[in-house]
């Protein structure tokens, strides 16, 4: 009886997923790029000349180790800044557990299993689930690498959330009478109640 419910209540929202889906093109949303590094190295040059002594050169190579170093620690702080949030699999390198390197750009399972590789599925069930988390559209809301927002999310309040929720309607209703943080109130997964307060 209540799982009959539940799977109605799924099938329900997968509806409205598709629907809102409709008029928000997936394309807008794979439109939103990954931020690759583009900070080059910096070149450390040694200005040794043909006849410098041994003591230059092993003066000079320190000099160029430390100065690697030390670029390597301003790029680090400066990435810090501009990501506010990077997904561990992704700074530990381990692309593989998300990406099948024998054919380009395939992932290792569909985009709606694949984060239930490693987050438990169970936390994101509910007595009331929200319609893109209970279909694993996960990626509506995240990036998988990093972000330039806290919890790797893909865009901040209310932009975020007027993905799908038309905007007139929203802000037709009193209780969002000059919001933004949407998140303030809502919670984004799963809830004790169907208007997912917090
Ligand atoms: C947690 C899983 C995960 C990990 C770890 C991961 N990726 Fe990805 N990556 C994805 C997903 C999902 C997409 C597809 C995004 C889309 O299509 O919307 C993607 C897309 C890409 C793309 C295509 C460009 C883009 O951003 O759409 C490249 C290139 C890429 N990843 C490289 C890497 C590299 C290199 C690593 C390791 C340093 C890595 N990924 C680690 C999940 C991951
Ligand atoms: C290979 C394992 C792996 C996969 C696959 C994976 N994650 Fe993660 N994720 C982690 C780990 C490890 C952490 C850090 C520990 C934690 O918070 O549980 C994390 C943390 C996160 C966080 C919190 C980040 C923060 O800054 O607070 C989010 C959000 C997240 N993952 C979303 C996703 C989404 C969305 C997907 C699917 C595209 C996904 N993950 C797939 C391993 C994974
Ligand atoms: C409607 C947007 C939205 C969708 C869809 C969504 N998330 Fe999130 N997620 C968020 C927001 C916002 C947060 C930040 C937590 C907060 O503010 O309460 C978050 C936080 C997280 C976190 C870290 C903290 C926590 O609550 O555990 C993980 C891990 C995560 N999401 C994974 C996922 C996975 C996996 C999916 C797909 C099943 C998913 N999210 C779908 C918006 C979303
Ligand atoms: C990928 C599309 C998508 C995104 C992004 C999204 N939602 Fe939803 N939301 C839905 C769908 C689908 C439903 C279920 C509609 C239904 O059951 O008729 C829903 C339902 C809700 C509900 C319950 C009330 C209702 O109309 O059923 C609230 C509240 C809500 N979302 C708030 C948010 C907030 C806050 C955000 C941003 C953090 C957000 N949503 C982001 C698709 C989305
Ligand atoms: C100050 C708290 C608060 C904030 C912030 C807030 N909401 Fe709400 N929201 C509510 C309340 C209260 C309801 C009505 C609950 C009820 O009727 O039981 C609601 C209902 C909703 C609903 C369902 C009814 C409707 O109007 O369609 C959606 C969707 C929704 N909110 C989305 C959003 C979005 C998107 C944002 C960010 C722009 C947001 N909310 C910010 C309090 C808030």
């Amino acid at each position: 009886m209540h799982s009959g419910l539940t799977k109605s209540r799924t099938i329900f929202v997968l509806a409205g997923v598709l629907l809102l889906c409709a008029c928000t093109p997936e394309k807008k949303y794979r439109a939103l790029s990954f931020f690759f590094d583009g900070v080059p190295n910096p070149s450390v040059r040694g200005k040794l000349t043909e006849n410098a002594t041994e003591e230059e050169k092993a003066s000079a190579a320190s000099d160029a180790g430390e100065a690697a170093r030390k670029a390597q620690r301003a790029r680090g702080e400066a990435e810090k800044e501009v990501y506010q949030s990077q997904h561990s699999p992704y700074v530990k390198r381990e692309c593989e557990s998300c990406h099948d390197r024998t054919s380009k750009n395939l992932l290792v399972t569909s985009k709606r299993k694949l984060c239930f590789n490693c987050h438990d599925e169970n936390k994101f069930t509910g007595p009331y689930v929200h319609g893109p988390v209970a279909v694993g559209a996960c990626l509506m809301c995240h990036q998988p690498h990093r972000s330039t927002r806290p919890t790797l999310l893909l865009k901040s309040t209310p932009e975020l959330c007027l993905q799908c929720h038309d905007k007139r309607e929203v802000f037709a209703n009193e209780n969002h009478e000059g919001v933004t943080d949407c998140l303030e109130c809502h919670q984004p997964h799963i809830a004790e109640d169907p208007m997912f307060m917090r």
